[in-house]
């Protein structure tokens, strides 16, 4: 470019900031004036949009504020939390219905998250009282107390169950149910973790697990384990399926 088209150019250019300059303070003032005006009608505002969430909670059958809690985990921690929304009433339910509530003893439940399959094994029939729910996440956790004060719940590292639950159990457990994103594990640690839950159930108990892949978390041919799958339950976002391991 030549010398004085040069100088033209950074002279439009400073104009533009100039002009720019002058705008900024006009449109701070503006933004501040919203921001005042809002700060004075929030309490309103407030309260007319958690009407409107309660009305579309009610009408839809799920609630928000869980949906927003696990929006917020998976941005934060997409691997762990391993899905963008809580389970559905159909896929929990069907975890659920594995555990038998007549076999006795506690029954553990592996990233229960907000708790849609711990309702459902309440809807069950297990009392409160018997569940042992292990969860990572500390926000999760207090949630959980606060909802389920009879249950017992550990925060920590599921993939290293015996260790964790040393001293929390005091007879065999009926059952594991599990909402851990296995697929973002290898599979020795995910064999580790059935292995350890075996040991800490009474023979032929279930280890329930769900997926939305198509091949099975944990190979279904081990020796002395059987495996089952559900149908795929297509009422849930995405669609999962339920595999049952039981030691023989
Ligand atoms: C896919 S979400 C399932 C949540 C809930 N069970 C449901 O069905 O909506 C996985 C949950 O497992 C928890 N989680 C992931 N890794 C974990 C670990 N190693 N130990 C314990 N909890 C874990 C996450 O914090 C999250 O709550």
């Amino acid at each position: 470019m030549a010398l004085p088209a040069l100088q033209s150019f950074e002279k439009k250019i400073e104009r533009q900031l100039r002009f720019f300059e002058l705008r900024k303070h006009i449109i701070e003032r503006k933004i501040e004036r919203h921001i005042r005006l809002f700060e004075q009608r929030r309490d309103v505002i407030g309260k007319k949009i958690e009407r409107q969430i309660k009305q579309f909670e009610l009408k839809k059958g799920i609630r928000l504020d869980d949906e927003v809690r696990f929006i917020r985990s998976w941005i934060e921690k997409p691997l762990t939390t391993g899905a963008v929304t809580p389970s559905g009433r159909a896929l929990a339910r069907t975890m659920a219905s594995y555990i038998d509530p007549r076999r006795p003893g506690p029954v553990i439940e592996l990233g229960p998250g907000t708790g849609p399959v711990t309702e459902a094994l309440l809807a069950q029939g297990i009392d409160p009282s018997r569940l042992v729910l292990v969860e990572f996440d500390p926000i999760f956790c207090r949630l959980l107390r606060a909802r389920y004060p009879a249950a017992t719940v550990v925060q920590g590292d599921a993939y290293g169950l015996k260790r964790l639950l040393i001293g929390v159990l005091r007879q065999p457990a009926a059952g594991v149910v599990s909402g851990l994103p296995l697929f973002t594990k290898p599979l020795h640690m995910r064999l580790r973790l059935l292995f350890e839950a075996f040991a800490l159930m009474s023979p032929g108990a279930p280890f329930v697990q769900f997926t939305y892949n198509a091949v099975a978390p944990i190979p279904k041919r081990l020796d002395r384990v059987s495996a089952q799958a559900s149908e795929r339950v297509w009422m849930n976002i995405p669609p999962a399926r339920v595999w049952v391991y039981r030691r023989d």
